[in-house]
């Protein structure tokens, strides 16, 4: 399982599968190779990519599909394929989950907790949804004590599902992402954590 200290113990595909978690108008599954033309309209989408560096091409977006089916293999963890299971035809919307930084922060080694939705998805209460759903799972299946979040200060909308998740913002705690140029705009970012006590008292967990 996952070890965000130490990394994955081998490049070799792993016996890891993919576990499915359910909520009243989700499925968060494993990547199917359908998943990938939904996701690259996602990534190519200016309103999605607006707190993000940039929109992404059709290979950029496969790439990152790869790097996120090879989590769930090496770590055991990973940003989920999200259906929504409410609607006929069972849309791919999106990712929600888990993943490991590759950065090096104060924060470091740690389980982070993401979400990019397509935005015709947007405003549903989705997001905060699969986040509590993946969050109970990080917990009780993976085992984790806590995890994190980040975005850019401005990300409202995200920021609002760490805060509906029960997540708590320490000032202190924001940081200059590493991958980022000094002076770039989208440099400084806000850090939410969530420990067990909080996700009891959020009623994520029991
Ligand atoms: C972040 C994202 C996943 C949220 O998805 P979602 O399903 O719309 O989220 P939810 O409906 O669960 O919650 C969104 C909350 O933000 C609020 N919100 C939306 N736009 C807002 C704005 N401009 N200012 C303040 N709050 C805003 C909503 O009202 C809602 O809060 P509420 O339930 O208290 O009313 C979606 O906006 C997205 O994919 N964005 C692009 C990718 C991205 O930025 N990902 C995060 C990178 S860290």
């Amino acid at each position: 399982m996952v070890d965000a200290r130490h990394g994955p113990a081998s490049d070799e595909a792993s016996p890891h599968t993919v576990p499915e978690l359910a909520t009243p108008r989700l499925l968060l599954r494993a990547w199917r190779d359908e998943d990938l033309a939904p996701f690259a309209a996602i990534n190519a989408d200016a309103r999605v990519a607006r707190h993000l560096p940039r929109t992404l091409t059709r290979d950029e977006s496969d790439t990152l599909a790869g790097l996120i089916r090879q989590s769930f293999a090496r770590h055991g963890v990973g940003l989920w394929a999200v259906e929504r299971t409410d609607l006929d035809a069972r849309p791919f919307i999106g990712f929600i989950g888990l993943s490991i930084p590759r950065f090096e922060a104060h924060f470091t080694p740690c389980v982070e907790l993401g979400w990019r939705l397509a935005p015709e998805h947007w405003g549903l209460g989705l997001a905060t949804e699969g986040a509590r759903v993946a969050a109970r799972h990080a917990f009780e299946g993976v085992g984790l004590d806590a995890v994190v979040a980040f975005t850019v200060p401005a990300n409202a909308p995200s920021r609002r599902v760490m805060e509906k998740i029960g997540m708590r913002h320490d000032p202190s705690e924001d940081f200059d992402h590493p991958a980022l140029p000094e002076g770039d705009a989208l440099r400084r970012h806000v850090l939410y954590r969530l420990d067990r006590a909080r996700a009891r008292a959020a009623a994520l967990i029991g």
